[in-house]
């Protein structure tokens, strides 16, 4: 049998394999509220500016409405051979309301039709991404506001580096949500112009009202050119990239905790509610879900990959190579949203093992630079010269196997004869967070007032 929606020039069906390959509603399903929002606001629009009859707008709005609820009811029969999800609801009202049901599709095809669902659906999911976002910020600056005085080490290229607080450390995430966030609201708002109206690629003749259906649809107003409403994805695009930056974020916090609970580290302590066992060793608790978020990151880079490389090469205005920007949309940014419920779960359980962090934090030498500061400011050293006294007595301490502080007076002056006791006050890991004060710097006043300051935001 040929198509019923399109099939009037046609003899026969489809083959086996083209339906297959033709179909989408396997995974545009997850468009039918979308779809019918747009419908109901479409013949709502067709209705006022007196295109379709009173009755023939009323059937059709109370026909769509018993299909949105049988397919929220689960009961709907989805078939392949009705190919999408445009055309298995415009089926189903056919069989509910009859002829009239056939006027819906007036002055619209299905190139707008879907490029709406999509905005919308994306819409949506870039709403609930950000104020899932907002839940993880929320969760690493209360832990920031516990740990302001937490000391650890802070790292350039994996070795100590200068000691900081945990506290930072966690604020340093949620600037980066603050940023990721900030891409999904810009994606969002370029995203809200309504294609519907624009028909399948050229306008169309009846005399529609497009800045009705905008706004009833919550966009800002329609699209201005009919080509590019159905020809381009890059809505799609942009929320993967913004998707995808996020997703890295998350991914190196993940490698820092999957690093951190390892036993050779031991900095912190995840819960028995994000951990798993072995099934052979009892000994282990494996960060599982820290691993899955840095793992995820992948799929959601792929599907931006996928999507870029789809659009790459299709001349305006639709073409059928665009039905396969769902999947990978859908996958990611659902990848994404649990990614972020994960991270947010997980910090909120997550203790930082104090003792070890302290004592790492001044293993490595990771005061050098205070002692180095501490020659310039006090005996007027230029920092070059500094640097090279500091490098001859990190030298001696590390031949003897000792710490800075533990070198004595004596031999600290061998490097540098001014120096005098003053100098074993910066070489404790407390006082050196405490001195860094600048603006931004990793001080526990800093950090109190940063992180107080993003709950009262986050409210
Ligand atoms: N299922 C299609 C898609 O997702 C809907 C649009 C079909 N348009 C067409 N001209 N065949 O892209």
């Amino acid at each position: 049998m040929s198509n019923r929606m399109w099939g009037g020039r046609f003899a026969s069906g489809p083959a086996e394999i083209m339906e297959e390959i033709n179909a989408s509603i396997g995974f545009d399903k997850r468009l039918a509220p979308q779809d019918i929002r747009g419908s109901l606001a479409h013949v709502a629009m067709l209705g006022q500016a007196g295109i379709l009859p009173a009755d023939d707008v009323a059937a059709i709005e109370a026909g769509l409405k018993s299909v949105r609820d049988e397919i929220e009811a689960g009961t709907f029969v989805f078939k392949r051979e009705l190919e999408d999800i445009h055309m298995s609801v415009e089926s189903r009202l056919t069989e509910i309301v009859g002829m009239a049901a056939g006027r819906l599709h007036t002055a619209r095809s299905r190139n707008d039709q879907v490029a709406t669902d999509m905005k919308l659906w994306v819409r949506d999911t870039l709403d609930s991404l950000d104020q899932q976002a907002a839940d993880l910020q929320r969760a690493l600056a209360e832990k920031a506001l516990t740990h302001a005085e937490t000391v650890m080490p802070g790292f350039t290229h994996l070795q100590s580096a200068q000691p900081v607080t945990f506290g930072h450390h966690c604020l340093a995430y949620v600037e980066m949500l603050a940023r990721d966030r900030g891409r999904f609201r810009d994606a969002r708002a370029r995203l809200n112009e309504c294609p519907l109206g624009a028909a399948a690629l050229a306008g169309t003749s009846f005399p529609i009202d497009r800045h009705a259906t905008a706004s009833a649809l919550g966009f800002d107003r329609p699209t201005a050119n009919s080509l590019d409403s159905v020809a381009d994805r890059d809505f799609a695009l942009e929320s993967l990239a913004a998707a995808s930056i996020c997703a890295v974020h998350l991914s190196r916090f993940a490698e820092e905790l999957v690093v951190w609970t390892s036993a050779q580290f031991n900095f912190v302590r995840l819960s028995d509610g994000y951990t798993t066992g072995s099934s052979i060793m009892p000994q282990k608790r494996n960060p599982d879900a820290a691993e899955l978020v840095r793992a995820k990151s992948g799929r959601i880079i792929g599907a931006l990959t996928g999507l870029l490389v789809v659009m790459k090469g299709l001349p305006l205005a639709y073409s059928k190579d665009m039905q396969e920007d769902k999947e990978g949309t859908f996958d990611a940014l659902q990848a994404l949203s649990l990614c972020l419920a994960a991270m947010t779960g997980m910090v909120k359980d997550l203790e930082p093992n104090a003792a070890v962090l302290s004592q790492a934090a001044g293993s490595g030498y990771a005061t050098a630079t205070d002692l180095a500061d501490w020659l310039v400011r006090e005996l007027g050293l230029p920092f070059r010269q500094a640097h090279h006294v500091t490098g001859r007595l990190v030298g001696v301490a590390s031949a003897k196997g000792v710490g800075l502080e533990e070198l004595s007076l004596l031999e600290m002056q061998e490097a540098e004869p001014r120096i005098t006791e003053a100098v074993y006050a910066v070489l404790g890991v407390g006082n050196s967070v405490a001195s860094r004060t600048s603006y931004g710097g990793t001080a526990p006043d800093n950090v109190r007032r940063q992180a107080q300051g993003w709950i009262e935001r986050l409210g």
